[in-house]
């Protein structure tokens, strides 16, 4: 079982079972002082969090990692050069790139491509798999014809999707995304915490469940999702 809370943009915050049978905290881009965070920075420094996965190095997903990675302890997981960043910061973190399984103990992990930028390294999304679950955050992304392969080789169960258009897919891409993909839940992310990524989450929810079986879930900031 997983309990996945969304904390806004693309933050968010899944509590799992480990590969070793124990439960696991992790965050993915914890921005938590975005406009329509639900929570405070502080709250997460007293957390057990495992793991901090970050996507990429823009200010709106490396967001608070490394303070939260200092005061809990959590392992920051990042493409080389992001992992390097946080270890020169006195964090714990755990390095890797694009390709196969990470060496990672308790989760099984997998960084994907994401067509984006990044300040330092390249933009990743992460293919998490626990005991009983598998979930693809995508990062910040354009639509890309290999996301069926992610779909075909790592059957993510719940997918995490940016649709705010602008500077990721939009609401079109990302239904295309789905048809590629096929996962059982998709999560809309990155939309309307500026004005150029404001979007209809309802418009994404219509037009793939009119064309698939994957229900599409729509959180708001603060809200959670029980999985299965
Ligand atoms: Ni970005
Ligand atoms: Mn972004």
């Amino acid at each position: 079982m997983a309990i996945i809370k969304y904390l806004g943009h693309s933050a968010f915050e899944v509590v799992l079972t480990g590969l070793d049978g124990k439960e696991k905290t992790i965050l993915i881009d914890p921005w938590l002082e975005n406009p329509l965070s639900p929570v405070k920075v502080d709250d997460y420094k007293k957390k057990p969090i495992d793991y901090i996965f970050v996507t990429h190095d823009h200010g709106d997903h490396m967001g608070n990692a490394i303070e939260i990675a200092k005061a809990t302890g959590a392992k920051i997981v990042g493409i080389f050069e992001v992992a390097l960043y946080a270890s020169e910061q006195g964090v714990d973190a755990v390095d890797g790139n694009i390709g196969g399984k990470l060496k990672i103990p308790d989760l099984e992990v997998v960084m994907t491509p994401a067509l984006h930028s990044s300040q330092r390294g390249v933009p990743v999304g992460f293919v998490i798999r626990g005991k009983d679950i598998s979930i693809y955050h995508a990062g910040d992304t354009g639509l890309f014809a290999e996301m069926s392969l992610i779909g075909e080789l790592y059957s993510p169960d719940i997918v995490m999707l940016p649709i705010g258009g602008h500077y990721t897919m939009g609401v079109k891409e990302a239904v295309k995304a789905v048809h590629m993909i096929r996962p059982r839940i998709a999560i809309p992310m990155h939309y309307n915490t500026f004005p150029p990524i404001k979007t209809d989450p309802e418009k994404f929810k219509e037009l793939v469940e009119n064309t698939t079986t994957t229900k599409v879930v729509i959180l708001k900031p603060g809200e959670t999702l029980t999985y299965p």
